[in-house]
């Protein structure tokens, strides 16, 4: 079994980064497994955290962390004004982002530059958009928990180096991501949020609002909270 493997298993299964000595054979041989998993999974955070943009994107780009990797046919690291006070994030490349390697260019991303463009903004002007994971899941599934967690650094360090002002959720995979929460996109919306002390907006997806048009009015409801939360930091 792989390295990366074994440490997505002990992940899976809550062993690491917690697992303790004990005193008998079965779990001193379980202890170095596992230590060295967690050695790995340190020192790989330890060089993402310490990355700059192309150390970073090279990271991303021969990332075989998990198995989203094996159906990629590149990764989509983000796009964007890497000063930008915004900061979009979604879920996951889907097809079209995956050929062009590109976040949102299919038909979400044209809604998602409508939206931004309802306030005054424009991709790669002011804003970066990125997604939680980097590589696009079979189907169009949403990313799973653990390829999520495993992702997490990259975007983590993504956000360190952009310092946005403000950033703006889309869809209950990045909102319940980046929030650490099971809560519904319902209850979420119309809130000021937190993400490490950079203040976050939750709104819809855009692929969803292809679908329930309906909801567009609250869509535009949270830019507007998000335009307002803004002016009040510049
Ligand atoms: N949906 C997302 O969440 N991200 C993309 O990049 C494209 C579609």
């Amino acid at each position: 079994m792989s390295d990366a493997r074994r440490k997505e298993i002990l992940n899976e299964l809550g062993l690491i980064p917690l697992w303790r000595t004990r005193n008998n054979n079965f779990a001193s041989s379980m202890t170095q497994v596992s230590s060295s998993a967690v050695d790995t999974t340190n020192n790989r955070h330890f060089q993402i955290f310490n990355s700059d943009w192309d150390q970073l994107k090279a990271s991303v780009a021969s990332c075989t962390v998990c198995s989203l990797c094996q159906a990629r046919t590149q990764t989509v690291f983000g796009v964007g004004d890497k000063n930008a006070d915004w900061l979009c994030v979604g879920e996951a490349p889907g097809r079209e982002e995956d050929i062009k390697g590109e976040p949102f260019v299919g038909p979400a991303g044209k809604l998602l530059d409508n939206m931004l463009e309802a306030i005054n903004l424009k991709r790669g002007k002011n804003v970066y958009i990125a997604n939680i994971v980097k590589c696009r899941p079979p189907d169009n599934r949403d990313p799973d928990h653990s390829e999520a967690q495993q992702c997490e650094p990259y975007l983590t360090r993504q956000i360190e180096l952009i310092k946005p002002k403000l950033i703006i959720a889309l869809g209950k995979v990045a909102a319940q991501n980046l929030l650490n929460t099971g809560a519904t996109i319902t209850s979420l919306r119309g809130k000021l949020h937190e993400y490490s002390g950079i203040p976050l907006i939750v709104t819809y997806h855009p692929s969803y609002l292809l679908r329930i048009q309906s909801d567009k009015a609250k869509v535009w409801e949270d830019l507007c909270f998000a335009r307002n939360t803004m002016q009040t930091m510049l």
